[in-house]
């Protein structure tokens, strides 16, 4: 797994190896820490989780895993995904996140092929016409070089699969991952100021930051509120054993195969901060500010694809999340 010790990467880990797969976590540890890749060990009891710093941009150092550990899926999470940093310095990202995935996919080639899942997003939908997404929604221009980033790895996958057949992919689009695992013992780490919501939600409640502010309140939507499609990280994780296993057991109809990653339940910024105070029985200090440029009024998934395909569904409630986002943040308080 690339990039398997930040955020997502380290909530997949712990599912698919509960689910009983071997994982070999590979990160550069650019944009986090080993504090979650400890926190995996300790959730699943693996004290000898194979654990290999390294950059997916470095050739030798991905030949080296690959010949070093018998690598049937590889999971692509590696990547940079500061939207406004990706539009002040594209090249970092076009060459981080393009040049890691066809580095990727060519040392997977050199050693006979893979399954290969890349993470993808629906920043790909931009501002679709009409919300819940499906996934032959069509592609909007990117409005951001991270964004493209997206689009673009997810075309390089498209086409190698096309011409490669030692290699099968599969994209998840997910909508917006939000929380942490029940056991506090892995959460979101954002560095500096967060760009996400929750966890400026979170690092308000806890007073690291003085004030949230709600990006607009004068959209077309009920409450005047942007809409999103709020996906619990755990139920996040399973959908990538469920794919994985798709791909393993030979199941993929298509060797190329894209599935959105959400709940299909649209809710308002004003609506989540409300939950959050609700379930956690506390106020927050929030104010209505400007609209956030680049920001789109309303996206959620269908997820009915996923469904029928992977197996999968989302099961967590948004309040047991924001409870989750919590007990995390209150973990970090007290470390
Ligand atoms: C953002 C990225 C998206 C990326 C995703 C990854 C943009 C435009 N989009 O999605 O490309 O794939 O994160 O997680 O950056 N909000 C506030 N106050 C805040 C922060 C956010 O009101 O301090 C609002 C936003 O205006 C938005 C909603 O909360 O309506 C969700 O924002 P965020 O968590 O940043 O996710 P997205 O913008 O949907």
């Amino acid at each position: 797994m690339s990039g398997g010790a930040g955020y997502i990467g380290s909530h997949v880990t712990v599912e698919l190896i509960q689910a009983g797969y071997d994982v070999v976590v590979a990160d550069n540890l650019s944009n986090c820490d080993l504090t979650c890749f400890e926190g995996v060990k300790k959730i699943t009891g693996k004290s000898d989780l194979p654990f290999v710093k390294m950059d997916f941009c470095d050739h030798a150092a991905t030949e080296g895993l690959f010949s070093s550990f018998k690598i049937d899926a590889v999971i692509h999470f590696a990547g940079f995904k500061a939207v406004g940093e990706s539009v002040s310095d594209p090249l970092k990202y076009y060459s981080n996140n393009l040049g890691s995935f066809v580095n990727l996919l060519q040392v997977a080639r050199a050693h006979g092929g893979c399954n290969v899942l890349f993470s993808s997003s629906a920043t790909v939908y931009g501002e679709p016409e009409k919300s819940p997404a499906t996934e032959s929604t069509p592609r909007q221009s990117a409005t951001s070089p991270y964004g493209n980033t997206k689009q673009i790895c997810e075309d390089i996958l498209r086409d190698s699969v096309k011409a490669y057949p030692e290699i099968k992919g599969i994209a998840l689009r997910y909508f917006n991952p939000i929380g942490a695992h029940p056991s506090a013992l892995i959460g979101e780490l954002p560095r500096g100021v967060p760009n996400n919501l929750v966890p400026f939600i979170t690092q308000t409640a806890v007073g690291k930051r003085e004030c949230l502010s709600i990006f607009g309140n004068d959209y077309p939507t009920p409450d005047g509120t942007c809409l999103r499609d709020y996906i619990d990280i755990v139920d996040l994780a399973k959908a990538h054993v469920c794919a994985v296993r798709r791909m393993l057991d030979g199941q993929m109809e298509q060797p190329y195969e894209i599935y959105n990653i959400g709940t299909g339940r649209p809710v308002s910024v004003l609506e989540l901060v409300t939950s959050f105070e609700k379930v956690n029985n506390l106020k927050l200090n929030y104010k209505f500010a400007a609209r956030r440029p680049g920001d789109v009024t309303a996206i959620w998934a269908d997820p009915a694809l996923a469904c029928e395909k992977l197996h999968w569904k989302a099961e967590r409630s948004v309040e047991e999340t924001l409870a989750s986002a919590w007990a995390w943040e209150k973990h970090l308080a007290e470390q």
